[in-house]
């Protein structure tokens, strides 16, 4: 399989790379590289590079490749506070032109990175990919309508499948520290503490990012009329945790860390709770490698390794939204 990924070098991407290669498949990667030089560690690269704009892909870079998993984004909710019409142009629309591309360059195959954040606050909590959606942000709106413009693509010669990724958390050479778990256990290494925002109430689907990874590389090699246009929660039952939970075991590795409620954001309006049992029923043996307790460990080795610091924390290299700020020009012109 020839395979083109977007976001490559990205939390998620970073990983994929891997495991595609891994894999034997020929692997083609598309990236702007809003990131650069943020990587904490080296990771496999992609056999064919892009350094380019998702929105200027061309038909002739996607010929000849059999599927394209698609993660390029501004890639989380408070994303859109900085240039919500940024978020449309990039997460929506050139995700729709992206999908029509591969469909006209007879791609067949098109995995897209959707998000449970579009459950929002949820109507009730055991939501499943038929309930009402109720996106809160910019960027869970994008994902939503990326669904259903993409969606209706969808015919013999096309089959688009959407992973509604629960939120990431653990190693990747590509860390991100502003996801809830990362955050909390990236602090309490730093700087002695466990602060969180919200009321700690709200639940959230937690997956390890490299088992993202590894659902797009099992949805890709699954029969393609099983997945087509198939909606697809990525995670499992038993990873749904509250904010406070995720605190506990944070204190389990850092007995001495405080819990703090900081009250910045009040109570946090996104709360939901997700059924991943569709996912298990198309993919029987899929199994996530990671659960919480596994991939916190195995953070938590790496931040010690890395004598992750204070300053790393409040600095700019891990965080997207900060790196993001500074480097808006390079997909402001586009
Ligand atoms: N991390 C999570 O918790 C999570 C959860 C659900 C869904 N997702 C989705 O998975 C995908 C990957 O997430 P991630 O955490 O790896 O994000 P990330 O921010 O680490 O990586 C995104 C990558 O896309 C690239 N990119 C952004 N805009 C681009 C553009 N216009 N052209 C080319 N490249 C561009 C960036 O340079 C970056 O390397 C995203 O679509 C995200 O919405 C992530």
């Amino acid at each position: 399989m020839k395979i083109f990924v977007t976001g490559h070098n990205g939390y998620i991407g970073a990983h994929l790379i891997g495991l595609l290669k891994a894999k034997g498949y020929e692997v083609s990667g598309c990236d702007i590289n809003l990131y650069e030089g943020c990587a904490w560690e080296d990771y496999k690269k992609p056999d064919h590079e892009l350094i380019k704009d998702v929105r200027e892909i061309s038909e002739e870079d996607l010929k000849g490749h059999d599927a394209v998993m698609h993660l390029a984004a501004l890639s989380n909710d408070p994303m859109g506070d900085i240039n919500e019409e940024l978020t449309y142009q990039i997460n929506l629309e050139g995700s729709v032109r992206l999908a029509e591309l591969a469909k006209k360059a007879g791609v067949s195959r098109f995995l897209f990175a959707s998000s449970c954040s579009i459950y929002g606050k949820g109507a009730k909590l055991d939501m499943d990919e038929n309930d009402p959606v109720n996106p809160l942000t910019a960027y869970a709106t994008s994902k939503i309508e990326s669904e259903k413009r993409i969606g209706a693509l969808a015919d013999e010669h096309f089959s688009p499948v959407f992973l509604r990724n629960a939120t990431a958390y653990g190693y990747s050479p590509m860390l991100r520290i502003d996801l809830v778990v990362n955050n909390l256990l990236a602090c309490a290494v730093s700087k002695g503490n466990i602060a969180i925002k919200s009321d700690g109430s709200p639940w959230r689907p937690l997956i390890h990012c490299k088992d993202i990874a590894h659902a797009f590389v099992a949805l890709a090699e699954a029969p393609q009329d099983k997945m087509h246009n198939k909606i697809i929660n990525i995670g499992a039952n038993s990873e749904n945790y509250q904010v406070r939970d995720v605190a506990d075991q944070v204190q389990k590795l850092l007995p001495e860390a405080e819990i703090v409620y900081t009250g910045e954001v009040g109570e946090d309006p996104r709360n939901y709770k997700v059924n991943f049992d569709l996912l298990y029923s198309l993919l029987p043996d899929f199994k996530l490698e990671y659960d919480l307790k596994k991939g916190m460990q195995e953070l938590y080795d790496k931040l010690l390794e890395h004598k992750f610091s204070a300053d790393d924390f409040d600095g700019d290299q891990f965080v997207r939204l900060r790196t993001l700020a500074k480097r808006l020009n390079l997909i402001q012109s586009s």
